[in-house]
């Protein structure tokens, strides 16, 4: 039988990672068929999906916590409380997080925007951003600090965390990379924090659009911003992540991460 994975998430039909996984895994010649399943709650979902015999899932919006709860054992990146890939260890399920490793590995490797020694903001203190700090850490930005519109939020995930935290009414100018963590662009929300804070830094959005620019990136272009860009690679990078925790082979990204931006950058239609 051929070795059955999936992503879940609700909704999911647009999700990209079917695409991704079916190139990957045509490119490494490897034989697995990789599906989508739209769930109105993650447990029963999942559990039919493993006794059927799945090999491993995505999880994405809104069950990455849900999945933190859900598996057998965990790794240390979903250690912060996010899990976006379960793997299946005999009969044991185990979770791990992908997202942080995908997000160092586009800024830094096909990006080459530096991370050690940047001065950093994190904007949010929802799910995304759990699975993406300690990455950040690692890599070693500098004076990391995580704002929210909820401060309290931002304040809870700075103690998980040990970083600084606050509002975004209270965040400092210059920084040398921003991260908008937040879900504000689906509703085409962008400007989220004063426009002195991103002037002059490179500034990132975990959110991707599939045809042109996310409202965070167009609004911090306008301000100032020394670059920008979406997290469409973040999304080929975590797959391609994924991908090797599952089958114990690296996928090349280039060529996925290319077509994607060819398409992304085509006019709206
Ligand atoms: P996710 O799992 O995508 O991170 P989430 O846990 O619901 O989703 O978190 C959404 C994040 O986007 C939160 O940081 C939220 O701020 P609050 O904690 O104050 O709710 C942030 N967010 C959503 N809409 C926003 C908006 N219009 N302006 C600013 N922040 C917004």
């Amino acid at each position: 039988m051929t070795d059955l994975y999936a992503v879940i998430g609700h909704p999911v039909a647009h999700s990209l990672s079917p695409r991704i996984h079916a190139e990957f895994a045509a490119a490494t010649g490897q034989a697995l068929r990789y599906d989508a399943i739209d769930a109105e709650r993650f447990a029963p979902a999942a559990e039919r999906f493993f006794a059927a015999g799945g090999r491993g899932l995505n999880v994405t919006v809104p069950f990455k916590a849900d999945a933190w709860g859900w598996v057998d054992e965990r790794d240390a990146a979903a250690g912060s409380g996010a899990v976006n890939t379960i793997v299946v260890r005999g009969n044991r399920t185990r979770g791990c997080n992908t997202d942080g490793l995908g997000l160092a590995r586009d800024l830094t490797a096909n990006l080459g925007w530096p991370v050690a020694g940047a001065r950093t903001l994190v904007i949010g203190a929802g799910g995304a951003v759990r699975g993406i700090v300690a990455a950040l850490l690692n890599a070693g930005a500098a004076d990391l600090t995580i704002a929210n519109r909820t401060r309290a939020k931002a304040e809870a995930l700075g103690r998980t965390f040990g970083v600084a935290a606050c509002g975004l009414d209270e965040v400092e100018d210059a920084w040398d990379l921003v991260l908008n963590g937040t879900s504000a662009g689906l509703a085409g929300e962008g400007a989220l924090v004063s426009p002195a804070a991103v002037a002059g830094a490179r500034c990132y959005d975990l959110l991707y659009a599939r045809r042109g620019a996310t409202p965070f990136c167009r609004w911090a272009a306008a301000s100032g911003a020394k670059a920008v860009r979406d997290g469409l690679g973040m999304l080929v990078e975590q797959a391609a992540e994924a991908f090797c925790l599952w089958r114990k082979v690296r996928p090349d990204t280039a060529d996925v991460l290319a077509a994607l931006l060819r398409e992304q950058r085509l006019p709206c239609g």
